[in-house]
């Protein structure tokens, strides 16, 4: 199977944006037997032999653009316990590039305390600010703003480049999909933050003729003040801007129908970072079924509905799990 099918069915669009293979893929595609005939899961969670997740994707894309920028350094911002952060800090690692994240509060958990341990290992450069909004203000008033050769990446590794990252996951689950290695899952269900990961998935099957319906489960606020963050029409921004790229670079494309961007807040509960009790309760059900750890933040929440939904389906469901399984190295057994 291809790396990049993305490329088979829109050949203008390698020399534009000239991705670099930093993922293991495709990611494998497996039922939940513990779960009923329905249940599948995409295996994101090993998308890097390191540290995988659903970051990796999108870093194909971002780190082209970091090259094509002849960027040295990168600045992003995110959660004490940011998996964008890891990610991004392997990434800089290997490429030689220092990462700074400037990072904000978020409730502490034992994944809270892991990342830590992987941003260190990393060599991630860390500047702690007392709030969100501090965060937030730090990074859009960084004083490297006037340094050409900064990259200001934002929060969750989302960026016009990094939707091509879920496109193309969309692709290569087509060709999954035709292998016969799972059936066409009339529904996927992914957790939903800073958003490129469900702008992919969702304008992704549009372009390969899926019938799948995407349900990104909201675990972020809709709102930071008075700014629209995690909202479907972020989602449809994000969409159109990769489609009106696709456009100026001639790419020839099918007549498609995009679906409503389908977003869920009902799973979110009283904020981001804060445990649910649905969300406990799904991770000990996954994890047991899967043997996959999930935490409370991002896949616990989506792996909740997932299992709502699948309570009542009578076609497959995918959970499209976008967190890391991988050890931290000097934990390995
Ligand atoms: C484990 C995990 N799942 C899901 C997401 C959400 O992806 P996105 O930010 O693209 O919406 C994140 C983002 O931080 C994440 O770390």
């Amino acid at each position: 199977m291809k790396h990049w099918p993305l490329f088979a069915a829109f050949p203008g669009l390698e020399a534009a944006l000239q991705p670099e293979a930093l993922a293991a893929l495709p990611t494998p595609v497996e039922a939940i037997p513990a779960l009923g005939a329905k249940a599948w899961i995409k295996r994101d969670d090993i998308s890097h032999p390191v540290y995988g997740g659903n970051k990796i994707r999108k870093l194909e894309f971002v780190l082209a653009d970091i090259r094509r920028k002849k960027s040295r350094h990168v600045i992003t911002f995110g959660a004490t316990g940011t998996n964008a952060g890891i990610a991004a800090s392997m990434i800089c690692r290997d490429a030689g590039l220092p990462c700074t994240i400037i990072t904000f509060p978020q409730p502490e958990t034992a994944t809270v305390q892991q990342n830590r341990k992987w941003l260190q290992h990393f060599g991630a450069g860390l500047q702690a600010r007392s709030s969100l909004w501090q965060a937030v203000l730090s990074f859009y008033l960084h004083p490297g703003r006037l340094r050409s050769d900064n990259y200001f990446l934002f929060a969750g590794c989302s960026n016009p480049v990094s939707t091509f990252g879920y496109l193309n996951a969309v692709f290569e689950l087509r060709e999954q999909i035709e292998a016969g290695l799972c059936p066409e899952p009339a529904d996927i269900v992914v957790a939903v933050s800073s958003a490129s990961t469900l702008a992919g998935l969702n304008l992704g099957v549009a372009l390969a003729g899926l019938k799948s319906r995407v349900h990104g489960i909201r675990v972020a606020a809709e709102k930071l003040g008075p700014f629209a963050a995690c909202t479907p029409a972020v989602v449809e921004k994000m969409q159109s801007d990769a489609l009106r790229f696709m456009q100026t670079q001639g790419v020839h494309m099918p007549a498609f129908t995009l679906p409503a961007v389908n977003m869920d807040g009902t799973y979110f509960g009283s904020g981001y970072g804060e445990g649910t009790e649905k969300a406990a309760q799904a991770m000990r059900i996954m994890t047991q079924a899967s043997g996959l750890p999930l935490e409370s933040t991002y896949s616990g929440k989506a792996a909740a509905a997932f299992l709502d939904r699948l309570a009542t389906a009578t076609q497959p469901v995918l959970f499209w799990n976008t967190f890391n399984s991988r050890p931290l190295p000097q934990e390995q057994p």
